[in-house]
């Protein structure tokens, strides 16, 4: 019954249907914090500012799989799709599987999967879709209020499971996730979004790429 309510609402032209459909990821996300705060971290989703910031490193025409990590509504997920290349893919993992249930629904384009679990299984899940490493992976997770442990073997499974050179994308409130990173990854960039509610801190964390050989 909901999914033919959604298929119509997606079908649906003028101001009021154009209006439900805006509103309803926010609705979403709204519903999905009350129910787990910790695990959510934010009562909002990201602004489009950071969206913009946060990508703006990346080399979309060298990217055959991005990853991320925590897309509940998938803010990043659409901006992501439209900037990738026709044959590259998108595996998003998220532990919420409402969140993975809507995105599921809500986006129909092949490259892109949302897979319930989590991102400390990162190497097994892009496995199943036949890749040994990601070229990049964003993370919308909020590492301080995530379990003890858990943070450390998420940064840790992520540099395992990043090409050489690769990048780590994360957003967060605070400077926390830095001492997260920092054992896993020697060269930690960083800047802040003001233009988020809250303004938004930024790093952009590469593994480190093997010397070239000498002659
Ligand atoms: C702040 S929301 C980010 C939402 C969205 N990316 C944005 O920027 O608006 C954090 C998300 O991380 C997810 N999450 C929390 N722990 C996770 C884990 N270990 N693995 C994958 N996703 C996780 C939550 O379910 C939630 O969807």
């Amino acid at each position: 019954m909901a999914t033919v309510q959604l298929k119509k609402l997606q079908k649906a032209h003028g101001p009021v249907a154009r209006a439900l459909r805006t509103l309803r990821p926010w609705a979403t996300f709204f519903r999905q914090f009350v129910k787990h705060p910790a695990m959510i971290g934010s009562i909002i989703p990201s602004s489009n500012a950071l969206v913009q910031s946060m990508l703006a490193p990346v080399d979309w025409s060298t990217t055959r799989l991005f990853v991320e990590y925590g897309p509940g509504v998938g803010t990043f997920t659409r901006p992501i799709l439209d900037k990738m290349r026709p044959d590259a893919m998108l595996v998003a993992i998220d532990t919420n599987a409402d969140f993975v249930r809507y995105l599921n629904g809500d986006i129909a384009d092949h490259r892109f999967r949302a897979v319930h679990g989590s991102a400390v299984d990162v190497r097994s899940i892009i496995a199943e879709y036949g890749f040994s490493e990601a070229d990049y992976i964003l993370s919308g997770l909020p590492f301080s209020t995530l379990p003890e442990g858990v943070g450390p073997q998420i940064a840790e499974e992520t540099h395992a499971a990043l090409r050489p050179g690769g990048t780590f994308l994360v957003y967060q409130y605070s400077r926390f996730v830095q001492a997260v990173l920092s054992p896993s990854f020697s060269k930690i960039d960083t800047a802040l979004e003001w233009i988020n509610i809250p303004p938004c801190r930024m790093f952009w964390a590469t593994k480190e790429a093997p010397l070239a050989q000498a002659a």
